[in-house]
């Protein structure tokens, strides 16, 4: 993949100069769904498909971008000093996004680029395609400018506010804190309150991940999942006048209990007691984990899906089927939905020996339920976003 983007790189826009290569991974999030806006935990692993970037540093203030993936789109150009979201700019919006942000926080960005990108993560699939461009631009700028004060995990804040304020997807920290902190064979157990984090050996003896993508684009998920963040900051202000708590995760399941009455909208309680619930699931998953008990683990994995279905209403039928279809089978410890849901992929832990009669049995219940195909890939957890 490096070399043919190289090659390509220098057809499109010319050889000569210093060109570099980089890497940088999609991410799948085993549990912890949807809590890292109300500082709870996550649990996710990078995956090794991702994005490759060629680029090149110009004397001038121009962009110039080129996406193999939507190669219709033509070289998407820009410049330094007109950095403005533009929704026909589609991919280049996230790699612009992240050198407003550098700018925003006062890192000064003097030369524009030409980059060219190749992307083996399907788009829209919860995978986390979107981070893994704004990653790889972090760590282009980082090295172009010898930025050293900036450490893998303030990379990641600058991409989640380039997302969040220039892309206006209100996400959390979870994917690019995955994609630039991940290490091979590990998932990374975050507490997005503070952003300290321990890395969980993932060294499956007889068992594999295997990602079911439902082929169902989650298009309407930018509104929705702003929505299910407002809710929970309702939620919480509500609670806010009787207790002290500063977010949702902050509270067990049995102190929700006892409070959830303050909250005044019934929707609202639903959302909270996803993100209090889920917290509570993904602190007892990852202990499983360490137990090596992975029949907990997995169980873990299918009550979240639950929660998302019931509680927080992000699952939507084609990610029903292919849990439900899951649970079926005999070879699956769990399965759940990941990302942000209402289309997308789900993330299963499948007995070594079933992962063939996995795929075609959930395979064929998922067509015959929605009509067209799913796509299973066996993953391995990858390690994070640098130059190759
Ligand atoms: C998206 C967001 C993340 C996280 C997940 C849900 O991937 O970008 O921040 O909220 O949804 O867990």
């Amino acid at each position: 993949m490096k070399e043919q983007l190289l090659k390509e790189f220098a057809e499109l826009f010319g050889d000569g100069g210093e060109i570099l290569s980089y890497f940088s991974p999609g991410r799948v999030n085993l549990i912890g769904g949807h809590t890292d806006y109300t500082g709870g935990h996550v649990f996710p692993c990078a995956l090794t498909i991702g994005t490759y970037a060629a680029v090149r540093e110009r004397h001038d203030r121009k962009l110039r971008f080129y996406s193999k993936n939507v190669s219709n789109m033509g070289i998407v150009e820009s410049d330094l000093d007109h950095l403005v979201f533009t929704p026909s700019s589609g991919f280049a919006n996230y790699l612009c996004g992240v050198i407003w942000s550098f700018t925003k926080k006062g890192y000064t960005i003097s030369h524009g680029m030409d980059l060219m990108v190749a992307g083996n993560v399907p788009s829209g699939a919860g995978l986390s395609s979107s981070a893994s461009l704004e990653m790889v631009m972090c760590l282009i700028l980082k090295e172009m400018y010898h930025f050293s004060d900036l450490s893998l995990s303030d990379l990641a804040l600058i991409a989640q506010s380039a997302e969040n304020s220039y892309c206006g997807i209100h996400c959390g920290i979870m994917d690019p804190f995955a994609i630039a902190m991940a290490k091979q064979d590990h998932a990374i157990f975050l507490d997005t309150s503070n952003l300290s984090y321990e890395y969980a050996p993932l060294h499956l003896a007889n068992e594999k991940l295997i990602i079911a993508h439902s082929n169902k684009k989650r298009h309407i998920s930018d509104s929705k999942y702003n929505e299910r963040r407002r809710e929970c900051d309702m939620a919480l202000a509500n609670l806010q006048k009787l207790t002290t708590i500063s977010s949702l995760a902050e509270l067990t399941m049995d102190a929700f209990e006892m409070v959830k009455s303050a909250i005044q909208n019934p929707i609202c309680v639903k959302r909270a007691r996803h993100a209090v619930s889920e917290n509570q699931r993904t602190i007892q998953a990852v202990e499983a984990l360490k137990a090596h008990n992975l029949v907990r683990f997995g169980q873990l994995m299918n009550e979240s899906h639950l929660s998302l279905r019931e509680d927080y209403e992000v699952t939507g039928p084609e990610l029903d089927t292919l849990a439900e279809a899951a649970w079926e089978h005999p070879g699956v410890l769990g399965a759940r939905m990941t990302g942000a849901g209402f289309g997308g992929c789900t993330v299963n832990l499948v007995k070594n020996t079933e992962v063939d009669s996995f795929i075609e049995q959930v395979g064929a219940k998922y067509k015959k339920a929605i009509g067209y195909a799913a796509d299973f890939y066996v993953v391995t957890p990858g390690s994070g976003v640098c130059r190759c």
